[in-house]
């Protein structure tokens, strides 16, 4: 397949002027692929037409992609053509000025187009821990510490490091706080976005609120860690709808996906190492859209499976993981 011309993919326009690619390349090996291998992909990627990377320092290979970027800006491709996200990872919620920095130095940049983080609670844990193990230390979310971390992002802002600021993992409740309260509001919330997890409550929110949804796990991370699989999990690519859909078009299940998320107004992620998957993903972006009644048949498989359920950041008093995401619209143990 031939690379993708990077003018030919849609933007998404921010308040500022700036523009971000609406579909970025993920760049969390799952425990499965090697720093090296990701740089490699992402070096292949932004040569197939990628100009949108997603990067957090919890991925443990900024230092890998930081040298991608330099041998991406020797071939000639320039700063101010891509988009880099990173994140303060839970551990850093209290030096995420420190954090930044270390990603920026990691990355070899002088700025980052959009820094989350990465997750509202403050909670560690070890590489590899099974999804039972609880963190004593772990604390439910709590309002005025996110907050703070919050006024180190808005800083950074200020101090040219960040040009953008943003969420990850949020809900709709935790989303008001930080909105009643933010002198910088958020750009961008990244959230678990699928065909069979839609969560229509919380992207209807977020986009009337001016905030790019970017959806991680676009095909439902099938090489998801054992840790975040549970046996009620379905698989989106397998669905019978996306099946269907994928014939007509002469395209793969995944790159529906990639459509249905585009044409739906998010901002999808994907994660491959492999050449074919990453620019069948990409491809998909500008070939002919999805009908109407595309769109709605896909919008009636959604199965609310979260796959990504964050058991691992659970408080000792936690009742399991459901109290992550606030489900009846408080926000638990807080
Ligand atoms: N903010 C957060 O908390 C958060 C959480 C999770 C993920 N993310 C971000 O989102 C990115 C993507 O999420 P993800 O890796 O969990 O899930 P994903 O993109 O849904 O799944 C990635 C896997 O799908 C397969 N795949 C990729 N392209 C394909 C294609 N064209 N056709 C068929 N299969 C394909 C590959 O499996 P094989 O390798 O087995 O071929 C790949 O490893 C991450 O890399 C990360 O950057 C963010």
């Amino acid at each position: 397949m031939n690379p993708i011309d990077p003018q030919l993919v849609p933007q998404k326009s921010l308040p500022n002027g700036d523009h971000m690619p609406a579909i970025g390349l993920g760049t969390f090996g799952s425990d499965r692929y090697s720093a090296e291998e990701v740089a490699e992909a992402v070096y292949q990627a932004i040569h197939a037409g990628y100009r949108h990377i997603d990067c957090a320092s919890v991925y443990g290979n900024e230092r890998e992609i930081g040298a991608t970027l330099r041998r991406v800006f020797a071939d000639g491709i320039r700063r101010e053509e891509l988009w880099i996200t990173s994140k303060v990872w839970n551990n850093r919620h209290g030096d995420a000025d420190a954090s930044a920095r270390q990603s920026l130095s990691d990355l070899g940049l002088d700025y980052l187009d959009l820094y989350l983080i990465h997750w509202p609670f403050p909670n560690h844990h070890e590489k590899g821990v099974d999804v039972g193990s609880r963190d004593p230390h772990a604390v439910p979310f709590h309002h005025e510490s996110y907050m703070a971390t919050w006024r180190q992002l808005e800083s950074l802002v200020r101090d040219g490091a960040v040009r953008h600021i943003g969420t990850s993992n949020m809900t709709i409740p935790k989303l008001q706080g930080l909105l009643g309260e933010a002198e910088i509001r958020p750009a961008a919330n990244e959230m678990e976005l699928h065909p069979h997890f839609q969560q229509p409550e919380l992207l209807n929110y977020v986009v009337a609120e001016g905030i790019i949804p970017i959806g991680y796990s676009p095909f439902g991370s099938p090489s998801r860690p054992e840790r975040d699989r549970t046996p009620d999990d379905t698989a989106d690519l397998e669905d019978p709808v996306l099946l269907t859909v994928a014939e007509r078009h002469s395209l793969t299940p995944a790159a529906v996906s990639i459509k249905w998320a585009v044409q739906r107004g998010q901002v999808p992620i994907p994660f491959s190492v492999k050449s074919h998957q990453f620019l069948d993903s990409l491809a998909a972006v500008t070939s002919p859209p999805l009908s109407d009644e595309e769109m709605g048949a896909i919008a009636t498989i959604d199965r609310n499976c979260r796959l990504i359920k964050g058991q691992v950041f659970l408080w000792p008093t936690a009742q399991g993981w459901e109290d992550l995401w606030d489900l009846d619209g408080t926000i638990a143990g807080s």
